[in-house]
């Protein structure tokens, strides 16, 4: 392959596809990534996570020699940085993966390039990578173009969002931000929103801790329900009838590694301000923690009932229905500190999307739901919607699935 146009540096479920995408359309891209694994499966025209229809655009690309990859950078004009960017200990971002792909990259660099991070990164975060490039490049300084673009997509949809979703573009100066445009406007049919890296940045963070806060609010009012003894689920349908009311639904907590990390980054920075985002943390952890008693109370109440052990089933580990994922899972968290007070219980653990996990042994959930006693449903999977209610069950439903 001649010298690529596009290095992408970082090949997981953001950098893979987005590198197939712009491969696909007949620019060539060198994927960069440091697990070696990674890089020889997608050499071989294979992926390494689940993604529909990304098999055969990588198959593709690396077929027509558009898509190769390494463990190491090569020269070429435009440098993507799409590495994970996880939380410390204390909640607080962690931006030394980001800050790693850049110093790979500064060797390249050379006048007229494009660096973009996609990287949810913490504000200010473009602007700490401009200095560490012109410190070290100090040939470089008024001559690259440098901005900040999040991405936004859901995976299982990524091939089409990638495509078809807006995109917010900021970079360090005007330049930078159409010339950013200009690249992204080659494969992106959303509409590109010009603005100043740091407004792109905050955007990212602004547009999950958004759906975390107001998420809390559908979890709280789960928690308050409880205690009046009213349905929560049927209360937000109704409150919903509101032609400016728009509650979204309660669940086990906030799980991923988005939605439930994200806002650590503005809580991390701005402890003293973000009051209502910091509150929704708490609430949705404490939601999934208040689940698991709940779960304790009730078996508790079960065995005085009936004299003797409850069976119980835990239905679900994902971080949302119909998925694989757990990371971050609120579900998998309930589910570990109910086993952790287990007392001589019969457990049935469920999770219809995976076939085996190295701690849990799995069940089956018709068999789980047909033997146990108490059924306490922490995700809303498809096939649990199947399941017909039956009365002499304790039914503990956390996510909705009976509603
Ligand atoms: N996955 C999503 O749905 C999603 C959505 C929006 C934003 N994001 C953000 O996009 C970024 C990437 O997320 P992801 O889900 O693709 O992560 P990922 O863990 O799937 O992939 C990241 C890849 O980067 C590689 N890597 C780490 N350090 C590297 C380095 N120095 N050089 C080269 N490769 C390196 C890792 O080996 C890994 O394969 C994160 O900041 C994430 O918050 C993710």
């Amino acid at each position: 392959m001649d010298n690529a146009e596009v290095i992408m540096i970082g090949l997981g479920y953001i950098g893979l596809p987005t590198a197939a995408l712009i491969a696909q359309g007949g620019t060539r891209v060198h994927g960069v990534d440091i697990n070696q694994k990674v890089v020889d499966t997608i050499n071989r025209g294979e992926i390494h996570i689940v993604e529909p229809s990304l098999e055969d655009s990588v198959a593709n690309a690396v077929k027509k020699g558009f898509l190769r990859a390494s463990t190491k950078p090569a020269p070429g004009n435009t440098y993507l940085i799409v590495v994970p960017t996880p939380f410390k200990d204390k909640n607080e971002p962690d931006i030394s993966f980001v800050e790693a792909a850049t110093k790979a990259v500064i060797p390249f660099l050379k006048e007229g390039d494009l660096y973009i991070i996609e990287s949810t990164s913490p504000v200010g975060t473009t602007d700490k990578m401009k200095e560490l490039i012109f410190q070290e490049r100090p040939d470089l300084i008024n001559k690259l173009f440098l901005a900040y673009c999040p991405e936004r997509v859901l995976p299982g949809n990524v091939m089409h969002e990638l495509v078809h979703n807006d995109r917010v573009i900021g970079g360090i100066d005007d330049k930078s931000t159409k010339k950013a445009i200009a690249f992204y406007s080659k494969y992106v049919k959303g509409e590109l929103h010009a603005t100043n890296a740091k407004t792109a940045e905050m955007c990212k963070l602004v547009e999950n801790s958004s759906r975390d806060v107001q998420i809390a609010f559908a979890n709280e009012l789960s928690l308050i329900c409880d205690k009046a003894d009213i349905n929560v689920w049927e209360l937000i349908n109704l409150a919903n009838k509101h032609p400016r009311v728009n509650i979204l639904q309660p669940g086990s907590g906030v799980g991923g590694h988005c939605i439930a990390v994200d806002p650590y980054f503005l809580v991390s920075d701005y402890p003293m301000e973000s009051k209502i985002i910091s509150t929704a943390r708490q609430v949705n952890n404490y939601k999934s923690f208040w689940c698991a008693e709940k779960v304790q109370h009730t078996k508790l109440k079960f065995e005085l009932d009936h004299g003797r052990k409850a069976k119980i089933a835990l239905m679900g580990l994902a971080f949302k229905p119909d998925i694989d994922d757990l990371r971050e899972s609120p579900a998998k968290y309930i589910a570990q500190r109910v086993l952790q007070n287990a007392n001589n219980e019969e457990y049935y653990i469920v999770e219809p999307n995976i076939k085996e996990h190295n701690i849990f042994k799995l069940t089956d959930y018709k068999s789980a739901y047909k033997n146990a006693d108490i059924i306490v449903f922490l995700v809303a999977h498809k096939e649990f919607k199947s399941l017909e209610k039956i009365k002499s069950k304790v039914i503990l439903d956390f996510a909705g699935v009976f509603k």
